[in-house]
């Protein structure tokens, strides 16, 4: 732009050079011309040619490109950053236990160090190339000499600048001169008038009136207020027949829109069954306090202020995870409890309990149900002092707990204990009751509950 100032006053006399440009029939003349322009010392030079030229590099005196430097030195910045921010991400800030890394920088580090070090290498490329090019540069005044046209087909061109600091008019043309050039022209300033024509000025201020419209029409619609429906590119439901709530018909005989509940059917989430095989007690055993506390299901008495163990939530953890757990802290229960399990005591039912238990409550509660499985001893390891141990299915309080209570707590959950009652269905968690006691008894039985010919097998074992 600046090189462009001069031209109001000096406008159309005196065109301002910019350097002179020699023509050659082949890369070989321009080639020895080249080497000649660069000993006698001049810089700022230049050549144009159809095709890549080995050697055009050296024979001008262009020095190799600090490029890659610099890219060198975006990549090791890019290296550092990641490093740093995880380091202070994960070490620092926001110290948190992931997958059970250690905090800073390690080896899972890598990738994001990998991929900010390959990201800002790209990016300094790209726009180094650019900014080192000076692009982009919408023209050059070598374009106002029409033989430069052929520099894209069969010729060769040298151009050596005035802003050269050695540059001397007289003494350029000579030395060009004497490399015996097909042409030797002045490259003067381009003094076409530069004003675009009428036609394209308008077209513009048109198009980029009508590119506001959209604009303006979101804006209005965003900040305005209408009555009116959304416009609608697609027709959708929204204008589907269809007749709301409390609207009449005559479809039906009754004029009702609303239609009531099919006999017989059950909606979703609606199944209320008032059969101690979905509820664990029986509903027709309660009594009237039950289900005034309770509403349908649930009878949950508070805990009465004299039991220690409610008064503190924290007694319920235990240091070693022996999970002698004491009550849950939460609240005990007493409903009518049915004691004898609906589903019938054989393998195959022991077998889905073995299974459902093994996915669903092992994690917690230990495979032999000691509440010493994984997901506890991991939440115990990390000391965060709100973890309440899983109870331990072999004490005391469990172990009295008739079928019903168990099989209320899988479905309805207890304390801090989640339901499982959307993973399992009824016959499945009563499947794991009947596991669970089959683990109790593992624990706790009796000789005299020994069938009399397994005895003499036992002894054999001792
Ligand atoms: C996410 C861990 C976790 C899982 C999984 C889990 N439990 Fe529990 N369970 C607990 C905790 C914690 C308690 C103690 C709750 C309290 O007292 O607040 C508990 C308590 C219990 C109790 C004692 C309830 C009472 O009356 O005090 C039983 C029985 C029980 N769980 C059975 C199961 C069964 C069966 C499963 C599998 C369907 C299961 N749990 C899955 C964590 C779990």
């Amino acid at each position: 732009m600046s090189e462009h100032k001069p031209r109001k006053t000096t406008e159309k006399k005196v065109p301002k050079a910019f350097g002179w440009m020699a023509e050659y029939q082949d890369e070989n003349s321009l080639l020895a011309a080249a080497r000649k322009v660069r000993d006698s010392g001049y810089t700022k030079t230049d050549a144009f040619t159809p095709f890549p030229v080995h050697g055009i590099d050296e024979a001008l005196g262009i020095k190799p490109t600090i490029l890659p430097f610099i890219v060198l030195c975006a990549g090791l910045t890019g290296l550092s950053t990641a490093l740093l921010m995880q380091w202070w991400m994960n070490g620092v800030d926001y110290k948190y236990i992931i997958s059970a890394k250690p905090f800073g920088i390690t080896p899972a580090s890598i990738p994001v160090a990998f991929e900010l070090t390959v990201l800002f290498s790209a990016f300094t490329t790209f726009l180094g190339m650019i900014a080192l090019n000076q692009l982009p540069k919408f023209s050059n005044p070598v374009f106002t000499n029409p033989r430069f046209d052929r520099a894209t087909n069969d010729r060769f061109f040298l151009y050596v600048e005035a802003a050269d600091k050695y540059y001397n008019r007289d003494s350029v043309k000579e030395l060009l001169g004497g490399t015996h050039p097909d042409s030797l022209d002045e490259v003067l300033e381009d003094t076409t008038p530069s004003a675009l024509p009428r036609p394209i000025i308008l077209g513009t201020i048109l198009l980029v009136i009508a590119g506001l419209i959209p604009a303006m029409i979101i804006l209005n619609i965003r900040a305005g207020y209408s009555t009116a429906p959304r416009f609608h590119v697609f027709f959708d439901m929204d204008f589907q027949p269809k007749k709301k709530a409390q609207q009449t018909t005559t479809i039906f005989a009754d004029g009702r829109s609303m239609r009531p509940q099919v006999k017989g059917t059950v909606g979703r989430g609606q199944l209320e069954e008032q059969d101690p095989f979905y509820l664990g007690y029986d509903p027709s055993k309660l009594t009237a306090i039950d289900t005034l506390e309770t509403g349908k299901f649930v009878s949950l008495q508070e805990p009465k202020a004299t039991d220690s163990s409610a008064a503190s939530p924290a007694s319920g953890l235990t240091s070693d995870g022996s999970a002698q757990t004491p009550a849950a802290p939460s609240a005990t229960l007493n409903l009518p409890w049915i004691d004898k399990l609906p589903i019938e005591v054989n393998e195959a039912n022991i077998a889905v309990g073995k299974q459902k238990f093994e996915t669903y409550c092992s994690a917690c509660h230990g495979y032999a149900g000691f509440g010493d499985g994984l997901v506890h001893k991991r939440a115990d390891s990390l000391a965060q002092g709100y973890w309440l141990a899983p109870t331990s299915l072999h004490v005391d309080k469990v172990r009295s707990q008739p079928v019903g209570q168990i099989f209320h707590t899988i479905t309805k959950g207890q304390g801090k204990m989640a339901s499982y009652a959307s993973s399992l269905n009824p016959k499945e968690r009563w499947a794991i009751v009947l596991y669970v006691r089959a683990l109790q008894k593992s624990r706790n039985a009796d000789l005299s509950e020994v069938p009399a010919d397994m005895v003499k097998t036992l002894d054999e074992v001792k």
